[in-house]
């Protein structure tokens, strides 16, 4: 496990390739850990090149937060158009149409200032890495409908992770996971401030929060820079309680039963993300979770919400859980299979049944302990929307038995094969967002 630390001093934020540790202002907040992410892939690259990319790739998404604004005016616009082609009489019945795209207009600018704060948070946010100035630092460049589309995913997931609104949905996927961490790890029998949790894939941070608030050790771990600037903002930059507010339903234009629905705005944090109790150990790290996790037994739990379809081959991830985990420790998973690069053109993506999933869940030694097939949850649902999806998850403990011992020998080998290509700093396509 990577360690991690709380601090009382000043922000100051860290990045190198074994572990780095971000702190925050405000003394003994949360602690940010980031790790250089490396880049496997079917070329090989030069660590310049590597970096070269990395940065690259930051700015990339930057540009995408700044673009957001002129993004969704163009969309106003070609609404605008489409309206006045129409025909008079047509429009005269239909007094409310322009002032709604007005009012989406004033929410998107509403939207940009926070993506600013976001963007201003974040470009400094490593101490020891620079992605570098740009000339002309403040113009907008053009961003890809792919690089918009994760943003607008990127803004709902506020709503999931850290409003009132997204509570229910939380329940439904947070909660059973947090159950089974305390019905296996109970206060009563165990000292919990050593019992450590990983969650990969940890979106804007809330679930790793909720477990760190309940006093495990916990790491959240994330490899888009789209989430990550996100989490370090409500993270680090949020205090009051449902002080900022944010339209995520403006980009909603089919679906809705009323104008007023596509405006609606949604406060957050619905706690103070600060609140953690001072003793609390809470990190997050940075990278992609294969690359990152190597250390042989290091974990009493992994705990995955939607994250297994993020793979390109989910064996991988099942491989890494099996020997980060301690013997005795266990993998918690709750989500669909929604494979995220199933339509990705020139990306690895394997796309497994849950039964052949856990075929190779129990051929690689794990037992299951406890499954269910059938759990039905939403992600990032518009409550308002007239078209609602359901995901009907699985959700299972696997435990690694205790008796087992991280074979050095089997290490050696899964050293030799190389991880499964993929391109260099590519984001998934959220499907489910
Ligand atoms: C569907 S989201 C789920 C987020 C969160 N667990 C939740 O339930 O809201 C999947 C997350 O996994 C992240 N992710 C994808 N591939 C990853 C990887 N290889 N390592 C770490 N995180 C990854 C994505 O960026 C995304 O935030």
């Amino acid at each position: 496990m990577s360690s991690s630390s709380r601090s009382s001093s000043n922000t100051y934020f860290v990045f190198n390739h074994s572990s780095s540790i971000i702190c925050f202002e405000n003394g003994l907040i949360i602690s940010f850990i980031y790790f250089g992410v490396q880049f496997t892939a079917r070329i090989k690259y030069s660590p310049e090149e590597e970096a070269r990319l990395e940065r690259q790739h930051f700015w990339r998404i930057i540009d995408a937060f700044r673009f957001y604004r002129v993004h969704v005016g163009e969309q106003v616009k070609r609404a605008e158009r489409q309206f006045l082609s129409l025909p008079q009489h047509h429009q005269d019945l239909l007094p409310n149409v322009l002032s709604n795209l007005s009012r989406i207009s004033q929410c998107a600018d509403h939207n940009q200032e926070l993506l600013q704060a976001i963007v201003h948070n974040s470009l400094h946010m490593f101490e020891n890495i620079e992605y570098g100035e740009r000339e002309n630092s403040q113009k907008v460049r053009p961003s890809t409908t792919f690089d918009m589309d994760k943003l607008k995913s990127t803004i709902k997931q506020f709503v999931r992770d850290w409003s009132e609104v997204g509570r229910a949905e939380r329940d439904s996927c947070y909660q059973p996971i947090i159950h089974e961490i305390q019905r296996l790890f109970p206060s009563d029998k165990y000292d919990v401030s050593k019992v450590s949790v990983l969650v990969p894939g940890a979106g804007l941070g809330r679930l790793a929060w909720e477990i760190a608030r309940l006093g495990y050790i916990c790491q959240g771990n994330e490899w888009s820079f789209f989430m990550l600037f996100s989490s370090n903002f409500v993270l680090n930059r949020c205090e009051q309680v449902n002080s900022l507010t944010v339209y995520p339903w403006i980009h909603q234009y089919s679906n809705n039963k009323k104008s007023s629905d596509q405006t609606r705005p949604v406060r957050f944090p619905d706690v103070n993300p600060q609140s953690l109790p001072l003793d609390a150990d809470f990190s997050m790290v940075a990278g992609d979770f294969v690359e990152v996790y190597s250390d042989p037994e290091s974990w009493d739990c992994v705990a995955t919400c939607f994250f297994i379809d993020t793979a390109h081959n989910v064996i991988e991830y099942v491989e890494s859980i099996w020997k980060i985990l301690k013997p005795g420790g266990v993998w918690i998973n709750l989500g669909p299979l929604l494979y995220h690069f199933e339509n990705m053109a020139n990306e690895l993506s394997v796309e497994l049944s849950y039964e052949d999933i856990r075929t190779a869940i129990v051929k690689s030694g794990f037992h299951i302990e406890m499954e269910k097939q059938s759990v039905q949850t939403t992600y990032t649902e518009n409550e308002c929307s007239m078209l609602r999806y359901v995901y009907d998850c699985v959700f299972f403990v696997a435990r690694k038995p205790a008796d087992v011992h991280f074979n050095c020998q089997e290490d050696d080998q899964q050293q030799i094969s190389p991880p499964a290509a993929k391109s260099p700093r590519r984001e998934g396509t959220d499907s489910l967002t």
